[in-house]
């Protein structure tokens, strides 16, 4: 900033310049510090008019942004003549101070100044180190001309009004990138909100829509059950004599289809809260035996269930109630594509991460659009089937953070293998 240095600047203009640094320093805003300010700086000059023109830091277009001591038709006039002709374009043109008699002046100039009655007028420009923003005039009814040292004062208080405008448009600027932020940031929140609410939607539509599934398997699965319980209660109760056959056969069809429906409720409780599995160094090869007399007592006789233990017994950690789970769910489901009979084979043997299990058929395998869905809760192609078998031994296998694998090709049987790690490690959160 510039700083005054010369003898005919008076102490009272020195004090004017520091009264301007002030105000320039602490005003709300430009409009304030060129009323106050510029009160300042016209009687530090005893002048009889000024005025600051500031060029539009985006358009370069020249704006009066200030300006006393000059009637609407002084201005007016001033308005309609060519920049070119005004001391200010001059000043603003290359940013040199000057202190210009009325003879200095373009004859259309001249004849303004003399309408308006000014005889002098001097300007300096609005800078920013090399940044010229605009120019500060002060005129005079009398011919005065002021000198290097007094013109040199003038810019020094320009520098202070150059230094409050620049730092006005800054504070602007960086509120419009802040407003920006803020509209920025609050659209993004709109845009999270909106998407989480979809997400929220979907999740229940998928929810609804295996409720509505579930439903109609529940409903159609009950229905059957119930018809087979109605009829047989209703030939008890009207033939109260019946053969002893005949009773028996009754008892026996309400004694299956109960068990059907409670294998259902069963299957379904296992499905929709799943707990948390517990891990035990058990014997798996002892799961195996268990699971083959359970199954084999359900199997019809033409289905021949063995198993075989290969190379070393694991010893692994897993949960026996879902391990024992899939392996029943495999089973029969080994047992039931093969109508006709065969042969069913659990197979146990050690790995080198802990152990795997097979479930081998000889039944008629599975088609592409079959495999594709299987694993699907509520996926069936069986009239009596819940659907449920396969994604709960799916589930179980996640759990247990193994793999599954099937080998299937139709009509030459199914194998589904299964992977467990010797010990898995903690439980994987229950879906
Ligand atoms: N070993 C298999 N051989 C042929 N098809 C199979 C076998 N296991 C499963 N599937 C097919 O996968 C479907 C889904 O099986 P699952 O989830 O156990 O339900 P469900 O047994 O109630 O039908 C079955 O309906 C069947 O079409
Ligand atoms: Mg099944």
């Amino acid at each position: 900033m510039r700083t005054a240095s010369n003898l005919t600047v008076s102490q009272y203009q020195l004090a004017a310049l520091n009264r301007i640094a002030f105000l320039a320093a602490t005003a709300a805003d430009v409009c304030t510090l060129f009323q106050e300010a510029g009160t300042e700086l016209m009687h530090a000059f005893s002048a009889d008019g000024m005025g600051v023109l500031l060029l539009d830091p985006v358009t370069g277009e020249r704006v009066v942004a200030h300006r006393r001591g000059l009637t609407p038709e002084g201005e007016a006039l001033w308005a309609a003549l060519p920049t070119r002709d005004t001391l200010t374009a001059q000043v603003v043109a290359d940013g040199r101070a000057r202190s210009w008699l009325r003879e200095d002046f373009a004859p259309a100039a001249q004849a303004i100044l003399a309408h308006t009655g000014y005889w002098a007028e001097a300007a300096v420009p609005l800078q920013i180190h090399a940044r010229v923003l605009g120019c500060l005039n002060v005129t005079f009814r009398q011919p005065r001309r002021l000198d290097p040292a007094q013109l040199e004062l003038l810019h020094a208080m320009a520098s202070h009004f150059a230094a409050a405008v620049e730092s006005q448009r800054l504070l602007a600027r960086q509120r419009a990138v802040s407003a920006e932020n803020a509209q920025l940031y609050e659209e993004l929140r709109l845009a999270s909100a909106e998407l989480a609410r979809n997400q929220t939607q979907l999740a229940q539509r998928g929810h609804l829509a295996s409720l509505g599934e579930m439903t109609a398997v529940l409903a159609h699965e009950l229905r059957n059950p119930l018809a087979i319980l109605g009829n047989a209660h209703a030939l008890l109760e009207r033939r109260e004599n019946a053969e002893p056959e005949l009773r028996r056969q009754a008892l026996r069809a309400m004694g299956q289809e109960l068990k059907r429906m409670n294998q259902l409720v069963e299957e379904l409780l296992h499905f929709g809260r799943p707990t948390a599995p517990s891990f035990e160094p058990l014997c798996l090869w002892a799961l195996v035996e268990e699971v083959k007399e359970a199954v084999s007592a359900h199997l019809p006789p033409q289905v021949e269930v063995s198993v075989e233990l290969h190379g070393e017994m694991p010893r692994i950690s897993f949960d026996a109630r879902l391990i024992r789970q899939a392996l029943v769910n495999l089973a029969l489901n080994g047992a039931q594509a093969m109508p006709a009979g065969g042969r069913l084979t659990l197979r146990l043997q050690e790995t080198s991460r802990g152990a795997q299990l097979e479930v081998e058929d000889e039944g008629m395998g599975i088609t592409p659009e079959v495999r594709a869905r299987m694993f699907e809760p509520f996926f069936t192609t069986r009239a009596t089937g819940t659907g449920l078998g396969l994604a709960l031994v799916q589930h179980a296998v996640v759990q247990h953070q193994g793999h599954l694998e099937v080998h299937s090709a139709p009509g030459e049987g199914t194998t589904f293998r299964i992977e467990l790690p010797r010990s898995p490690s903690a439980p994987a959160p229950s879906a």
